[in-house]
């Protein structure tokens, strides 16, 4: 029986309505104490749950026949996707595998999940799901334990609908801030990155539920994301993207890994021996299985090279895990101990997370407690950006308001592809056009800013103008005493923003909105960094990213000073695309070749796409290179005030630092104190080593503890093939942001080796 306690503390309503008489805990309980022997036990002796997950693999493989094991490393999609065949009981999402009833092995259901339950084709037309905010909001509030109760409910919803997989888990970090999945992952920092990716993983998974962690590795753009080539250096490679995968695998334990489409160093994800079996599941020891991602197969010798289960095998050319692999099996260039292997890690990840002791069961979602947690998210991750003196929050004195543009009186948007959720309740699908194999349509999710406005802006007059007319929404600005303007941003998978601008001429709006009234707030619900020309002419922005199933509701407390804010960004935000190592994109100059399916991919030449900038992601490469960013990674204003005081750094083994965090303010709120590392012994460095949300009361101070992962004092050291720590002096900051600074100290940690 798994633990399933940890929901954090603000979870605490979201506990309540787990514990209903239908959830996993209730349906399967054993007496502390006693061996938890379910009647089937004596013929399936694995179905002992004193056991362990690699005990009870060891005899259920004893049964298995290959036949089974071959069942086992293939799948199917769930849903009928140009034409292929759908099992039967195939309840209808991304992929199907099917299971051994002889033996109690339950089939796996699949769903994307990366902002909760996805149904993008809308294949279950009476499945609704709550909507997270975007990764990156999640990540903006720099809040391990939001992330976490954000991952325990989805795999709440996940197992309440059937499922027992979920493909959740991004991680690859934003490397350039036109990537069109950006608002999947969790930003440019390995550190922060990973700490909360792990979390979310833990709070899936608590609730009986494989978790994939995804897309393994350098997946880092959507253009040409099928032919792209990650060039990048080793050291550079395991400092940056694979750190964040390493630390996100430390923490969450997931079942499971999607290898990425693209290539790295020549070497397609899913065949990547290096990547698979060396780093992996050689040098980080992991014991879950890898699956692929939908048409990211080319031949059957791929399990050779680490990978597990070939997901959805009609998006590939071939079914290369069936036909193609047992001949490579009778010709000899495939193992029988391989594929038992395989099957193993599989039965591992789904005894680990406990899917055949607490199997799923359709239930009723509590769809109000879970719309909460979502909203404490998204209010923990809306970034104060600008704010002149009494902008924000707004005061009572504001008697007409004009809210403009947006969608605003619909509802807050949501990012494009497989990771569409569609939500409970009347939502607007705003059909953008164009083909491909990603539905292009804007799922608004009903949670409307307007709505939320009005009933906050007691005894004042709410007028709204849908911005489509600059004229009309000037006179409404011209009119009012305070603007509410919003800039949406919609990025879907498949396709990155082709620049930094809003568009749809949003900027020209915002500019003549704010040259019709100087207190002109902007709200921005983009999936990344936008660029600003309007900026020094308004009072106060918000970045509120797609602040998911009650968007509208946190964005109005956030204003109107219900909600102090507190998120910072977890992405630098560029003052030009000429400040980013790529100002073009590569492959954007070239027509897109297709999805794989049904071509032969290795045949079409790969675009290299050469990460020069190595492990200096985002404000590192902005601080090596002195470049001035429009607002700097961990930046975000509050209604309060803080400061930081009485430092110590102790060396040693590691870096331990310790401050006192003051609210010098009248205002409640929450701080995110950031340690960088700003030195090693031989050179200037510039790292997240630590970070901590703190809630402080007017007046009150806080005493803060960071202890620095060793490795992210290190150097990783390819010829010796592992991290290393040179001894001597490591300088460190405290900071509101990576770029101010207010407390510095030094310490000496001495010399060590760390196997990788
Ligand atoms: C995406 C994955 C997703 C899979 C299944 C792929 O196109 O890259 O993130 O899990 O489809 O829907």
């Amino acid at each position: 029986m798994k633990d399933r306690r940890t929901l954090g503390a603000a979870g605490a309503a979201l506990a309540a309505a787990l514990m209903l008489s239908t959830s996993p805990a209730a349906a399967d309980k054993t007496p502390a104490g006693k061996t938890a022997l379910l009647p089937q036990a004596a013929a399936k002796p694995w179905m002992n749950k004193t056991l362990s997950a690699a005990g009870r693999t060891a005899l259920l493989l004893k049964e298995m026949t290959q036949d089974e094991m071959f069942t086992l490393v293939s799948g199917d999609p769930g849903f009928a996707f140009l034409g292929a065949s759908v099992p039967k009981e195939a309840i209808g999402s991304a992929g199907y595998v099917s299971g051994i009833p002889r033996l109690g092995v339950p089939a796996l259901q699949e769903t994307d999940a990366s902002l909760g339950i996805a149904n993008p084709m809308k294949v279950r037309p009476n499945d609704f799901a709550t909507p997270l905010p975007s990764g990156l909001a999640t990540a903006a509030s720099f809040n391990p334990e939001a992330a976490h109760d954000g991952g325990a409910m989805i795999g709440q919803e996940a197992w309440r609908q059937g499922f027992n997989v979920l493909l959740a888990g991004g991680v690859n970090l934003a490397r350039d801030p036109r990537n069109g999945r950006n608002f999947e992952y969790l930003g440019e920092d390995p550190l922060l990155g990973g700490t909360l990716a792990g979390a979310a993983i833990a709070g899936i998974q608590e609730q009986n539920v494989i978790s994939t962690v995804k897309h393994f590795a350098i997946n880092d753009q959507e253009t040409k994301r099928f032919w792209a080539n990650s060039v990048i250096d080793e050291a550079a490679m395991r400092e940056s993207d694979l750190l964040a995968f390493q630390i996100a695998i430390e923490k969450g334990r997931p079942g499971s890994v999607m290898c990425s489409y693209n290539l790295i160093n020549g070497v397609y994800g899913c065949s990547n021996n290096h990547l698979l079996n060396e780093v992996l599941k050689g040098d980080w020891k992991w014991p879950g299985f890898v699956m692929s991602d939908w048409g990211a197969v080319h031949d059957s010798s791929y399990a050779n090279a680490g990978l597990d289960q070939q997901s959805a095998a009609a998006f590939d050319k071939k079914p290369y895990f069936r036909e193609p692999l047992r001949a490579d099996l009778a010709k000899r260039s495939f193992t029988a101990e391989r594929l038992k292997d395989m099957a193993g890690r599989i039965l591992y990840a789904m005894f680990d997370a406990g899917v055949l002791d607490n199997p799923p069961v359709r239930s009723q979602i509590d769809f109000k407690a879970h719309a909460d947690v979502a909203r404490r998210i998204a209010e923990q991750g809306i970034v104060l950006l600008k704010n002149d003196v009494g902008a924000l929050p707004l005061a009572a004195s504001a008697k007409k308001i004009a809210v403009i543009g947006g969608y605003a009186a619909d509802g807050v948007i949501s990012g494009g592809g497989s990771s569409q959720v569609l939500p409970e309740g009347r939502y607007l699908d705003v059909a953008l056009g164009g083909g491909g194999f990603m539905p292009r349509s804007m799922i608004l999710h009903p949670s409307s800013p307007l709505d939320a406005i009005k009933k906050l802006a007691a005894g004042a007059e709410v007028r709204f103008d849908d911005g489509r007319h600059t004229g009309s929404a000037q006179k409404l600005a011209a009119w009012a005493d305070v603007v509410i303007v919003f800039g949406v941003q919609w990025m879907t998978e498949g396709a990155d923003a082709p620049d930094l601008s809003l568009p749809d001429r949003q900027d020209v709006l915002i500019d003549a909105v704010a040259a019709a009234n100087h207190k002109t707030i902007v709200v921005l619900e983009t999936g990344g960094p936008v660029l600003m020309p309007w900026l020094g002419k308004t009072a106060a922005v918000l970045e509120a990213w797609y602040p998911g199933a009650r968007g509208g509701e946190a964005i109005a407390n956030v204003l109107f000073g219900k909600v102090n804010p507190s998120g910072r960004l977890p992405i630098t935000f560029p003052k030009s695309i000429d400040q980013n190592p790529r100002p073009v994109i590569p492959g954007s100059d070239q027509p897109e070749p297709g999805m794989p399916l049904g071509a032969d991919a290795p045949t079409v030449k790969p675009i290299d796409v050469v990460y020069s900038e190595g492990a200096d992601v985002g404000y590192r490469l902005f601080g090596k290179k002195k470049m001035v960013p429009l607002f700097p990674f961990g930046y975000g204003l509050s209604y309060s005030t803080f400061d930081y005081k009485n430092l110590k750094v102790c060396g040693g083994k590691t870096l331990m630092i310790n401050f006192d965090v003051t609210n010098t303010s009248a205002v409640a709120g929450a701080d995110v104190p950031q340690v960088y590392l700003t030195g090693t012994p031989d050179k200037a460095v510039q790292r997240l080593i630590g970070f901590n949300r703190i809630e402080l009361k007017p007046g009150e101070t806080k005493e803060v503890t960071v202890t620095a992962d060793p490795r992210l004092l290190a150097d990783y050291d390819v010829a010796s093939h592992g991290w290393r720590v040179k001894a001597g002096q490591f300088k460190i900051v405290v900071a509101h942001a990576a770029t101010a600074t207010t407390l510095e100290g030094a310490a000496a940690v001495e010399g060590s080796f760390i196997r990788p």
